[in-house]
């Protein structure tokens, strides 16, 4: 099959939010930490009523719904996510009752989990599956969903929930391209859940900002090298660089760390340039020509630098794509797809057509991907993948705004009741979105039912 890729999109965010400038007075924290200093503007959570099952629930309903997709022309599914109910069974086994009317029980794929990077991972099997001998006509989904919540502190504003669905087959608008995946991984103790009987992660802040650009630096180079292999540059280019992204998205944590990314990768097109062409290619950088990567991860100056000179490139190919981080917060595996869909949804999104778009991937512990997406040239096939994203905007607007005191609140009932059995959700429905699953009920042995609103 020709032309792997994503074929349809569905996403969701919870129908409530915290505002950040609320949440910055209510934690006694300075005027503009949460808002400027990380780029965050509303924190979508989830109360009593919903959890990683019922958010998967939701988003594939919604995309089968929404794109009048056959439940029985699916033959792969694979969720990524890091919230998890149950150290056994798969939130793909539960998603299987949406199935059950259509007989389709021949369906291969389970979960996928490794911090925020398990969308990817399931993204590229899912990928895989389509190319491979195992392949048998029909169409792969990919689902990713997290609940992101932190304890008390300096992180919880860096929260969020969200969940998001893509169809994977041939002929694509979105085509993934072949042969130039760069992947980076390896053993760190950044983020990560130790305690089973917690929501919350065990987290490094500030080792965690440092594995993540040093992933990016990592994958950005290896990608680079093997695009200038694979695709075609101009006469007489020999290296891949920032330039013939059209588009670059992040796995967003908080915005301000993918403005920082942005002008990483600035950093690093700059390392590799020649010391010779650098007082022409760079005026007034030639004092930076001996910086190392490894130790710049907080450096101030060079940070500034390089945040100045890529600013224009920031507006023009990232901005975009973080109307969702921004206004949602971090999703953890959804997030670089809640990326895509901003980009998808935004202005810039008629110029896209044969376009390319990068994409890194980031998951603490850790595992780390940079790939590269082709826009289809076709103007209808990609209108008609957009055209089903263009309620995002105006039901980001109709979320409930809630006090950080109720937040709080909703937060401490998680914390009390997660793992509860039996229980009862005590949240009301009536706030849900239409066509929500919610939470029913958990019975003595730990089963869990579901309804819709
Ligand atoms: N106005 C404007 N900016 C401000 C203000 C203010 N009043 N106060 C602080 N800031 C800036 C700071 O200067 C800093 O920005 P800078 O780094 O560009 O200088 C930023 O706001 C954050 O302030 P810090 O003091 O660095 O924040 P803190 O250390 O309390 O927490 C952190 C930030 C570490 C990101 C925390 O929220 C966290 O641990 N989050 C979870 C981990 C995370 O998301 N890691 C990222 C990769 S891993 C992953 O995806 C989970």
């Amino acid at each position: 099959p020709e032309n792997v890729g994503i074929r349809a999109i569905e996403l969701i965010f919870p129908s409530q939010y915290v505002d950040q400038t609320e949440l910055e007075k209510y934690d006694g924290v300075s005027e503009g930490k949460y808002t400027i200093g990380l780029g965050q503007a509303k924190m979508g959570f989830c109360g009593d009523r919903e959890d990683i099952n019922s958010l998967c629930l939701t988003v594939v309903s919604k995309l089968m719904e929404r794109n009048n997709i056959d439940y029985g022309s699916i033959g792969h599914l694979e969720v990524g996510t890091e919230t998890l109910l149950d150290k056994s069974k798969s939130v793909k086994s539960v998603l299987m009752q949406l199935f059950e009317k259509s007989g389709n029980t021949d369906i291969e794929g389970v979960d996928t989990i490794n911090a925020c990077y398990g969308g990817t991972a399931a993204l590229f099997n899912a990928v895989s599956w389509v190319e491979s001998s195992a392949w048998d006509g029909r169409f792969a989904l990919v689902v990713a969903g997290d609940i992101a919540v932190y304890a008390k502190g300096s992180a919880r504003p860096t929260g969020g929930a969200g969940a998001i669905a893509m169809l994977i087959g041939p002929d694509a608008p979105l085509v993934m391209e072949r042969g130039v995946r760069a992947s980076y991984m390896r053993h760190a103790y950044d983020f990560y859940k130790p305690d089973l009987s917690s929501q919350y992660p065990t987290v490094d802040g500030k080792l965690s900002i440092q594995c993540y650009l040093s992933a990016l630096d990592h994958c950005y180079q290896l990608y680079c090298s093997k695009a200038a292999k694979m695709l075609p540059l101009e006469n007489g280019v020999k290296r891949f660089q920032l330039n013939y992204f059209d588009a670059v998205l992040f796995h967003s944590p908080y915005c301000k760390l993918v403005q920082k990314s942005l002008a990483r990768l600035m950093l690093n097109d700059f390392i590799l340039t020649d010391k010779k062409e650098i007082p022409t290619k760079y005026p007034g950088f030639e004092k930076f020509s001996d910086v190392k990567l490894e130790e710049t991860y907080f450096d101030r100056d060079v940070e500034k630098a390089f945040m100045d000179l890529s600013k224009k490139v920031f507006e023009e190919k990232t901005k975009p794509s973080l109307l969702l981080a921004n206004q949602v917060g971090n999703m953890y595996t959804p997030s670089l797809y809640g990326g895509l869909v901003s980009l998808l949804i935004s202005k810039n999104s008629d110029m896209l057509t044969g376009k390319r778009v990068g994409l890194f991937s980031y998951g603490s512990g850790l595992a780390s991907s940079m790939y590269s997406i082709r826009v289809t040239n076709d103007v209808s096939a990609f209108e008609n993948l957009t055209k089903n994203l263009s309620h995002i905007k105006p039901l980001l607007e109709k979320r409930r705004c809630i006090s950080p005191e109720e937040f709080t609140k909703m937060m401490e009932l998680r914390e009390r009741t997660h793992h509860k059995a039996p229980y009862a959700p005590e949240g009301p429905i009536d706030g849900l979105f239409p066509g929500t699953w919610y939470l029913h009920e958990i019975d003595d042995m730990h089963r869990r039912t579901y309804k819709r609103v």
